[in-house]
């Protein structure tokens, strides 16, 4: 595995056959394993997977967790070195973003609601920051996590728009046996904290199998079920289209049930497409 810190290195080191990229923030995680392995699946015997471990200072508001987000450099190194990652590339932040920078990339749709509303300004890093790593990296394909649906989609919205020759691979949620969803905010909760942060995908699962059939009573179920747990304070429960990510009414076949929700200072989010 080569490891480079800086873009000029990236950009020389030559394409060997289909490239697919991981882009990751780091503290790498079985999920992050799972949209590895995927990714090596998809670049075949020939072909390299690429992995990129940025912590973005432009996707985190001011006042939120950009300072002390886990940067495990050694494990993390370790762990790609186990699943055969052929290039590992690690900037720094003024390798990435000169001081004077003035370009961003912004959506304007699909980054208004949910996440985009609650994190001001969070997609408009996102897209700068993958708009440049596949710049950087011209990758054929890249793999992002269900997970983080709305990120998924808004990418998914720039490649479309931008005219990216990319494939976009979605990995469905990885999660813990108690159905936690894997995130590197996971290690910021305390026993206890962790122990309630269960009660989110319970809450998901009723709410798709309660048969209710309007939005209210569907997000009136999740918060109720949410509420149980004394150390949660949800930031939002919302029923949308799948494909809009606007506000719905009544639930169809495409629907996405989203919720984020703080135990004491860490902020989770699922969610789950209601059949
Ligand atoms: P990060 O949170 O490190 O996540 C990297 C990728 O792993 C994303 O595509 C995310 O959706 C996926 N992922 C994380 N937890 C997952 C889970 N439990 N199941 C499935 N996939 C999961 O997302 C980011 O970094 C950044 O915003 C980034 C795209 C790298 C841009 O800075």
């Amino acid at each position: 595995m080569k490891i480079v810190p800086t873009i000029a290195q990236a950009q020389s080191h030559a394409k060997k056959g289909p490239r697919v990229l991981v882009p990751t923030m780091g503290a790498l995680h079985r999920a992050h394993g799972e949209l590895i392995r995927i990714a090596r699946g998809q670049a075949g015997k020939n072909g390299e997977v690429v992995v990129s471990i940025f912590v973005n200072p432009l996707q985190f508001e001011p006042g939120s967790d950009y300072e002390r987000y886990p940067r495990p450099e050694q494990e993390d190194e370790e762990f790609c070195r186990k699943l055969d990652v052929d290039l590992l590339f690690r900037p720094s932040a003024t390798e990435m973003y000169p001081e004077n920078r003035s370009v961003f990339v912004e959506e304007n749709s699909l980054s208004n609601v949910l996440e985009g509303k609650s994190r001001l300004g969070h997609f408009r890093g996102v897209c700068t920051v993958v708009a440049k790593l596949f710049n950087i990296l011209q990758p054929d394909a890249a793999v992002f996590g269900e997970k983080d649906f709305q990120q998924l989609a808004v990418v998914r919205r720039m490649v479309r728009d931008l005219n990216y020759k990319i494939d976009i691979v979605a990995v469905p949620t990885v999660r813990e046996a108690d159905g936690l969803a894997c995130s590197s905010r996971n290690v910021y909760l305390n026993a206890e904290e962790r122990k309630q942060a269960a009660v989110l995908r319970k809450a998901l699962l009723a709410a798709k199998d309660s048969g209710k059939k309007s939005a209210k009573d569907i997000v009136g179920l999740t918060r109720t079920i949410i509420s149980e747990a004394p150390l949660a304070r949800i930031d939002y429960v919302d029923l949308v289209d799948a494909d809009t990510l606007q506000t719905i009414e009544l639930p169809g076949p495409n629907s996405l049930l989203a919720l984020a929700v703080f135990f004491g200072k860490t902020r989770l989010i699922d969610n789950i497409v209601l059949g």
